[in-house]
């Protein structure tokens, strides 16, 4: 089945521990944090603090996407507020192995995000440690872009290499201008795991959207 991740960022962040408590209710299957530094992508959101403020919301995992510069400074603290999983993008990582590593030795589910220009190449000598790969299905920083296209084919490509590997049941994450029409085309690519942001809390209904979504994944 597929996975639907809202993406807080997109929130009201006045009001995000009640934000959380929605999706859940709507029926989310994981929260998926945005944390941004300002430098690695133009825009900055917020920290472990705030993961840590939510935390006593939801019982849902927590999928923290982490598009920061050395993302291993924040482990620590994310596993203390209470993080289940951490994504780091390749582009951000000098020795990413060793970041992988240090995400499973804390016990967290790894994950590697690749931004639209990354080919999957640089995953062959680390896909076998990870959890998760996240395609990164707009160039990531801000909510509510456009879906690119040409990702089908390399989420497709993507699935193609874990079958070959025996690793089907390595989760293919997508985040980016993910609505009622794109998850539809991602999923018949082979991702499994949806994050939406604007689509699920900018929508009147928020059931809806998420079901919407799940209704327009199955394939
Ligand atoms: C973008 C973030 C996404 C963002 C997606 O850099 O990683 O998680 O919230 O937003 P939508 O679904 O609105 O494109
Ligand atoms: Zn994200």
């Amino acid at each position: 089945m597929t996975i639907i991740a809202p993406s807080i960022l997109s929130a009201d962040f006045a009001r995000l521990g009640e934000e959380v408590r929605d999706a859940e209710k709507h029926g989310a299957d994981w929260i998926h944090i945005d944390i941004m530094d300002g430098q690695y992508v133009p825009n900055l959101t917020f920290g472990p603090p705030i993961v840590a403020a939510i935390r006593p919301y939801t019982k849902l995992p927590f999928d923290v996407h982490l598009m920061v510069h050395s993302p291993e400074n924040l482990f620590a603290d994310l596993v203390k507020a209470g993080a289940d999983r951490i994504t780091v993008h390749a582009e951000a990582c000098v020795h990413l192995h060793r970041t992988v590593h240090a995400i499973r030795e804390l016990g967290l589910k790894a994950g590697v995000a690749l931004n639209p220009h990354t080919p999957l190449s640089v995953l062959d000598y680390v896909l076998d440690d990870l959890d998760l790969v996240l395609i990164m299905t707009v160039n990531p920083g801000f909510g509510g872009q456009s879906f690119i296209p040409a990702m089908q084919g390399k989420i497709r490509a993507l699935r193609d290499e874990l079958d070959r590997r025996g690793r089907s049941g390595t989760h293919i994450e997508v985040d980016g201008g993910i609505n009622g029409e794109t998850a539809a085309l991602v999923a018949q690519a082979g991702a499994n795991a949806l994050v939406a942001g604007n689509y699920i809390f900018g929508h009147p209904d928020r059931s809806s959207a998420i079901s919407t979504l799940r209704a327009s994944a199955q394939i």
